[in-house]
């Protein structure tokens, strides 16, 4: 089902791209989608993580693990006396458009964190080293109690997410360990900047925040950095990974998230209307400052100023627009717009991905504080 008209026309071209969610079902059918767009849930070759050598950083993760240890948001993520009370009173207050973009947003936060949480748990069981198994466990431990608290939200409303049959039911990709290592890095720093980005503007303009959970998420995004460390430290203990052909993939993997990010957030644009930012404002920001953070370990960056990276971006999300109307046309006829739309999307990435990129140089020591 699709959002009906709207007075925004900018939401109703858009929401041809969101579901709308009025039951659990909706929600449960949502999470378990499987599209470009969606959260996905991975595995990947155990042996092979199994076998990662952390010895040349060894200050540096000490360190690291010492953090983790320490476990400073044990005590974070529990909800407060007033939390379903701001909850209940921020919602009423929404329409209910942005009631779903929200219940969107709130879905596919909650997904990518269980998705973490599942691959962290499955290789921890499934290796014996013990630095890495370590590592994993205490990764899985804050993103199991990041998508508990999310899911907690949704079921104010009735729409908890079942997560032990998400993990049954949602279909699993499969990722070469230096793909992971490249997308989950990504993720966790993206994840960072999202949340503090976020955060750091509500403070300024508590009045826009609708919903209590934003509360949260300060010290939520600490995790979410010190998550992306570790996999900075894997990758720069491994050279390799960051020279050669797998700049490509670094190129690849950076861009192949920032598009997602942008058409994603482009569907959901009275969220960011509510708290008073542009969707595109919003999304460069945060591109700026992930790249930024990936400075410690990706020797290229994208040049996202280029003015054929910003028309790049702007044209993968009217092909996604069009490519969902296309599907809800259906028939031979709309198959074929899918088809056309669909290698559009990919002619443009291509171009995006052979821009002109600016090299650096790694730093000598790699870890950096969250600092923004
Ligand atoms: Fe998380
Ligand atoms: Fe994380």
């Amino acid at each position: 089902m699709n959002a009906h008209a709207t007075a925004h026309p900018e939401h109703d071209m858009l929401s041809a791209l969101i579901n709308n969610v009025e039951s659990a079902d909706d929600a449960m059918a949502k999470a378990t989608q499987s599209t470009v767009l969606t959260p996905r849930f991975y595995t990947t070759d155990y042996d092979a993580m199994d076998r990662l050598d952390v010895s040349p950083l060894r200050a540096e993760w000490d360190a690291m693990m010492a953090e983790y240890e320490g476990d400073n948001n044990h005590d974070h993520f529990q909800r407060d006396a007033a939390f379903a009370e701001e909850a209940r009173e921020g919602m009423a207050r929404l329409s209910p458009e942005l009631r779903q973009e929200f219940l969107d947003f709130l879905i596919s936060s909650c997904t990518s964190e269980f998705s973490g949480c599942i691959l962290y748990n499955e290789i921890q069981k499934r290796i014996t080293n013990p630095d890495i198994k370590a590592l994993m466990r205490f990764m899985a431990r804050d993103e199991s109690r990041h998508a508990g608290f999310i899911n907690s939200a949704l079921r104010d409303f009735g729409l908890g997410i079942d997560l032990g049959g998400l993990k049954r039911n949602k279909a699993y990709t499969f990722f070469k360990p230096k793909y992971i290592f490249y997308a989950t890095y990504l993720s966790e720093k993206i994840g960072y900047a999202r949340y503090i980005t976020i955060f750091r503007h509500l403070e300024k303009h508590p009045d826009k925040r609708f919903h209590p959970i934003f509360r949260w998420f300060e010290r939520w995004c600490n995790d979410e950095f010190r998550h992306g460390e570790s996999f900075a430290l894997i990758m720069r203990a491994q050279p390799h990974l960051l020279r050669g052909l797998n700049l490509w993939w670094i190129r690849f993997f950076t861009l192949a998230v920032y598009a997602t990010m942008f058409v994603r957030d482009h569907t959901r644009p009275l969220l960011h209307e509510a708290m008073g930012f542009d969707s595109t404002e919003y999304d460069y920001a945060v591109f700026r400052l992930t790249s930024e953070i990936a400075a410690q370990v990706f020797p290229v960056e994208l040049d996202i100023d280029h003015p054929v990276f910003r028309a790049g971006l702007e044209s993968l999300l009217s092909r996604s627009i069009a490519h969902a109307r296309a599907k809800q046309q259906g028939g031979p006829l709309g198959l074929a717009k899918q088809a056309w739309h669909a290698a559009g999307a990919a002619a443009t990435f291509v171009r995006l991905l052979l821009l002109p990129v600016r090299r650096r140089p790694l730093p000598a020591q790699v870890r950096v504080q969250p600092v923004w």
